[in-house]
């Protein structure tokens, strides 16, 4: 009789034997995979495992306060909050190309993740929260040619570099089974069932060039929508919601005056893993109520869309 009571206990017995008495380090996203790895392997190492939070600057409004807050606090992991904002912005200065900007995201990545890395004393093993999953698809694309739409970043390759051996305690599970780990480990509800977040974060949603104060804009557009989402009751109905900033300024009225601003577009899509989507149908009420709270509460924004592509043709992303 199989339960996830039963499995965190064989997987925190296996950690232990894996580990020992080494210390392992952790890249935390913030992300559901690799916070139930680090829940997980906390509990069964305590403070042999340190956490790297690589804030690159590109995250949205609070969200390093609540992901440090949250395992620091309440859960007592320790975490390090590598602020490294100025380095990824400046390397960014001045790039629109899409597969340009997460490469330099993902090449920084793996210098900040090292450099802190390099800190922490005899760190022997990297923390993955690498899922079934994962583990089928890298099987299935070797071999074969691969047609890359998108590069997506990971510490792929650290470990050898680093000299470190992997411990991967979810190797074995799909990603409900992740969320459920999850619950059973004591990590709130509301942060289990967050909508995903890529690595470049914000830097795929401002389409073009990045700059602080697009970012400042799209942060707070971001937040006043997903706050309508979920007063509404609609957070756990969509795969992911989020809003791009368009590299383009449109004409307005306020009050007896004229305005110049940045447009915005609003995304929202069903999804069972992310490869096709579709458009989530809000009504019409709902669309309008959003445009009306961001134009009123968000300055620099004088203009609102809602994207109905469906992918594909379509991704997910604005890049
Ligand atoms: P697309 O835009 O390709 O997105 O339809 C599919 C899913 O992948 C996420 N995504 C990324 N995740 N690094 C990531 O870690 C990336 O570069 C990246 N690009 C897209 C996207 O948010 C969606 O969940």
């Amino acid at each position: 009789d199989w339960t996830m009571g039963a499995y965190r206990e064989e997987a925190i017995q296996k950690i232990r034997d894996e580990v020992g008495d080494k210390n392992v380090i952790c890249a935390l996203s913030g992300g559901v995979d690799s916070s139930v790895a680090a829940a997980l392997i906390h509990e069964a190492v305590g403070d042999q495992l340190t956490c790297v939070f690589v804030d690159h600057g590109l995250l949205r409004k609070d969200e390093a306060a609540e992901v440090v807050g949250m395992f620091r606090d309440n859960m007592n992991l320790s975490v390090i909050h590598a602020d490294e904002a100025d380095l990824f912005l400046g390397e960014l200065d001045g790039v629109s190309d899409p597969e340009t900007k997460r490469k330099i995201i993902g090449r920084l990545f793996i210098d900040v993740f090292q450099k802190y890395a390099d800190q922490i004393e005899g760190a022997e093993f990297l923390a993955q929260g690498t899922l079934y999953p994962d583990v089928i698809e890298s099987v299935s694309f070797s071999g074969g040619p691969s047609v890359t739409i998108k590069s997506h970043h990971n510490v792929g390759g650290l470990p050898e570099k680093m000299g470190l051996k992997l411990v991967e305690p979810l190797r074995e599970l799909f990603k409900d089974e992740v969320r459920a780990l999850g619950r059973e480990l004591g990590l709130p509800a509301s942060f289990i069932g967050r909508h995903p977040f890529p690595g470049p974060g914000l830097a795929i949603r401002c389409p073009g060039e990045i700059t602080r104060p697009k970012l400042e804009i799209l942060r707070e557009a971001d937040a006043v929508y997903i706050d309508q989402i979920r007063k509404h009751g609609l957070y756990d109905d969509i795969w992911q919601a989020f809003v791009a900033i368009l590299p383009v300024r449109t004409v307005g009225v306020m009050g007896d005056g004229r305005t110049y601003d940045y447009a915005c577009a609003l995304r929202a899509v069903t999804s069972v893993d992310g490869m096709t989507a579709d458009y989530y149908p809000f009504t019409h009420e709902f669309l309008g109520e959003t445009a009306t709270r961001i134009i009123n509460e968000v300055p620099g924004i004088n203009r609102v869309t809602y994207d109905i592509t469906s992918k594909p043709p379509g991704t997910i992303e604005w890049e």
